[in-house]
């Protein structure tokens, strides 16, 4: 189990997903640690309620998502409910607009989110990961698509992030074998930010979650929504949204904030206006 500080949950999907904010830091818990933490329908769903609740807390200045039990971060959907939910292509669609929903949430997730992945990350538990805006690994991590293993198509979005984050070869590599790899190689290839000692990796992520909290909220949120434009084709790029976010920053209480507790040689205390 993670050695996450004491905290009050709140609890989704029967308790297969939770919740918690400690220090400005939301942490939803992929808690079905029997299966590897597979993610089931109803998990979703709860992902889906819990995200919304960070979302419009205004309390939580960052999201570190991160599975229950020291197997897997996830190992990707519950299969057990394919046969009932993803038998063919329609069921499938079907099966997969449930989820979009979900996955769109966490792309579109206003705030930092961060992956403390520990063990198993597989399939759409990689995807979720690869959505997140940064992932931190456990040495002794596993790595893999297994699409191809089940006969399965890996959608677009999915891909698009792998290709954008460990280009075109290491991602064919990665689909057509459907083979794990390790911790060390995903650090490598730029699957993830950074390995860490299994017993740091908790410490470590929260460190970091921390000193972003800590950051003036709207240059944090300026940071993410052009790099989000940058990944973009120039076409479909709002330059207005960075433009504004530019604009929100300069004209803000915490930029003077900034300025003032630099010359006097003291913390800021940002308040994101
Ligand atoms: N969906 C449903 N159940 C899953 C699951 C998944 N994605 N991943 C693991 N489980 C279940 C297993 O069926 C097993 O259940 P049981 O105890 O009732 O037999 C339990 O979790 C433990 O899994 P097991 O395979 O015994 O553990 P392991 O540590 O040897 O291997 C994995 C772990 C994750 C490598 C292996 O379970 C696996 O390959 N899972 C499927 C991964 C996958 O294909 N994901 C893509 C889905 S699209």
């Amino acid at each position: 189990m993670l050695d996450t500080p004491a905290q009050d949950q709140d609890s989704y999907a029967e308790g297969k997903i939770l919740k918690s904010v400690v220090d400005g830091v939301g942490i939803v818990t992929f808690n079905n640690p029997d299966k590897r933490n597979a993610m089931s329908i109803e998990m979703w769903e709860g992902l889906g309620t819990a995200l919304i609740e960070l979302r419009e807390d205004d309390a939580v200045r960052v999201v570190i998502l991160t599975g229950a039990g020291d197997k897997a971060f996830m190992s990707g959907a519950d299969i057990s409910q394919f046969e009932k939910n993803r038998h063919n292509a329609q069921a499938a669609e079907a099966y997969n607009r449930q989820s979009d929903s979900q996955r769109t949430l966490l792309a579109e997730f206003p705030k930092p989110t961060i992956s403390c992945i520990r063990g198993f990350c597989l399939g759409g538990g990689l995807q979720v990961a690869m959505l997140t805006d940064i992932r931190f690994a456990a040495e002794g991590s596993q790595f893999g698509i297994p699409a191809a293993k089940l006969g399965i198509a890996y959608g677009f979005e999915g891909l698009r992030h792998l290709v954008s984050l460990v280009g075109p070869s290491q991602a064919r590599l990665i689909l057509y074998t459907g083979l794990r790899i390790d911790s060390a190689e995903a650090l490598r290839i730029g699957l993830v930010d950074r390995v860490i000692a299994d017993g740091k990796l908790w410490d470590e992520t929260l460190e970091v979650a921390r000193t972003i909290s800590a950051n003036a909220p709207l240059a944090v949120k300026a940071a993410k929504i052009t790099i989000a434009q940058v990944l973009k084709d120039k076409d479909e790029r709002d330059m207005e949204a960075i433009k504004a976010i530019g604009t929100a920053c300069m004209d803000s209480e915490d930029f003077r904030e900034g300025r003032q507790a630099f010359m006097e040689k003291r913390k800021p205390q940002f308040k994101g206006r």
